[in-house]
């Protein structure tokens, strides 16, 4: 099924990016990715909850040795405004000393939740870090992060939902990305 718009409460969306063109973005990343990490076993660290098909469909295309890990932290809580205030829902257990870490996001949007991120990773002491997200605002950056090595797709500055993204809560389950109509 692939509606061209979809609405969720008192919102509706147009298709952004279909589902076809993502998976095609996806495969050339990973070859990026493997070319990039061989003999390094990477930490791919998903940041929960809007990393969660974007990673599972990027990692089937990975073929380096790799460990899976996750953090979760909120800064939208649902709606359209960033708080900007990053709250810690669940922590990374692992110990990253000595480990190459590539933070896997859905979206950098004002880069504070990636800022935020970032140098707590820092400083645990990790080898490297670097950011894989799927999409990046870069007009609404507000944030110098040297980090961002893999972008599937720069969008301009408009709220999006699907592909793991949600207005509200909803609208993750979409195998293709959304636009809000204003
Ligand atoms: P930041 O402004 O870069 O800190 O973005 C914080 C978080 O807000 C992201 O990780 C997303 O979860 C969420 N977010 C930012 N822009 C959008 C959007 O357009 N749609 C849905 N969530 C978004």
């Amino acid at each position: 099924m692939k509606p061209e718009t979809v609405t969720i409460e008192d919102k509706t969306f147009k298709i952004m990016i279909d589902a076809e063109t993502i998976q095609a973005r996806i495969v050339e990343i990973g070859i990026q990715i493997n070319q990039q990490y061989e003999g390094k076993k990477p930490v791919l660290l998903g940041i929960l909850n809007g990393c969660f098909l974007f990673m599972a469909d990027l990692v089937k295309q990975i073929d380096v040795a790799c460990e899976i890990a996750f953090m979760k932290v909120s800064s939208y809580h649902g709606g359209m405004e960033s708080k900007r205030v990053v709250t810690e829902d669940y922590d990374l257990k692992m110990d990253i000393g000595n480990r190459h870490i590539i933070i896997i996001e859905d979206i950098v949007d004002t880069g504070h939740t990636m800022r935020f991120i970032v140098d707590k990773l820092k400083a645990r002491n990790p080898v490297s870090v670097s950011i894989c997200t799927l999409l990046h605002k870069p007009t609404a950056m507000e944030y110098q992060i040297e980090e961002i090595n893999y972008i599937a797709f720069e969008i301009e500055n408009k709220f999006v939902v699907g592909y793991g993204l949600d207005y509200k809560g909803f609208g993750r389950n979409f195998n293709a990305i959304y636009q809000v109509v204003q």
